[in-house]
């Protein structure tokens, strides 16, 4: 089977991705997305860092990847018109945060309202920003998770599509939790991204609707 992603059928719903570093969430989107039932594919990736790990996989993977350096742009508005330029290029209707380490301004929101989604590793509102799974352990929670959402202006803030809960287990460290939710978190992105793309959510305030 040809899993190229070069030149997706345009019956499926196009997936833009940003991200910071490892990329195991681009990843296990990538896989789902090559499955035959799937209605999304990755058509482009983009890092804010040259030396991100998931930048290179997608490039090993055929998918068109740019590094869009921050510094080399006078502000935030600028940075972010070069990258709704890549998305637009590549006709994105989804921009899915994975692992994107900076807070998403102005110039995005406008050009994909209500289509940018974003992974937290915890059951959002608890614990966000970085270092979530730390933060759960000091706090002494007994149920983390994760959280998939829509992206507004603030961190970690936006509509929640879904979470799944993990249980904190006895002796769990910050690397025994931070992996068992990855898988979690593996899992849950590609089902909000198939909903988005079946026009199964829906907006009502805060509240996303999953419509059956
Ligand atoms: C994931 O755990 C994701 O939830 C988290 O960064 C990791 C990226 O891993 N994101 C946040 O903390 C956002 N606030 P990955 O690069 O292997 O997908």
């Amino acid at each position: 089977m040809d899993t190229s992603n070069a030149h997706p059928p345009s019956n499926t719903g196009r997936v833009g991705i940003l991200l910071s570093g490892r990329g195991s969430n681009f990843e296990a989107i990538y896989r789902k997305s090559t499955e035959e039932a799937a209605n999304f594919k990755i058509v482009t990736v983009i890092s804010n860092k040259r030396k991100a790990r998931g930048l290179e996989r997608a490039r090993e993977l055929g998918i068109p990847a740019y590094h869009i350096a921050p510094r080399k742009y006078e502000n935030r508005e600028n940075y972010e018109s070069a990258i709704v330029d890549i998305l637009n290029e590549h006709q994105c209707r989804l921009v899915c945060l994975a692992g994107y380490m900076r807070l998403v301004g102005e110039r995005l929101l406008q050009d994909f309202p209500n289509r940018i989604m974003n992974i937290h590793p915890a059951l959002l509102p608890a614990f966000p920003g970085l270092d979530a799974q730390k933060q759960a352990l000091e706090y002494g929670v007994k149920v983390s998770g994760c959280t998939v959402h829509f992206v507004d202006g603030g961190m970690d803030t936006g509509p929640i599509i879904l979470q799944t809960p993990v249980p904190i287990e006895e002796g769990d460290d910050e690397e025994s939790l931070s992996q068992r939710i990855l898988t979690q978190e593996h899992r849950l992105y590609s089902k909000a991204i198939s909903l988005f793309f079946n026009n199964k959510l829906k907006i009502q305030g805060r509240r996303v609707i999953i419509l059956e």
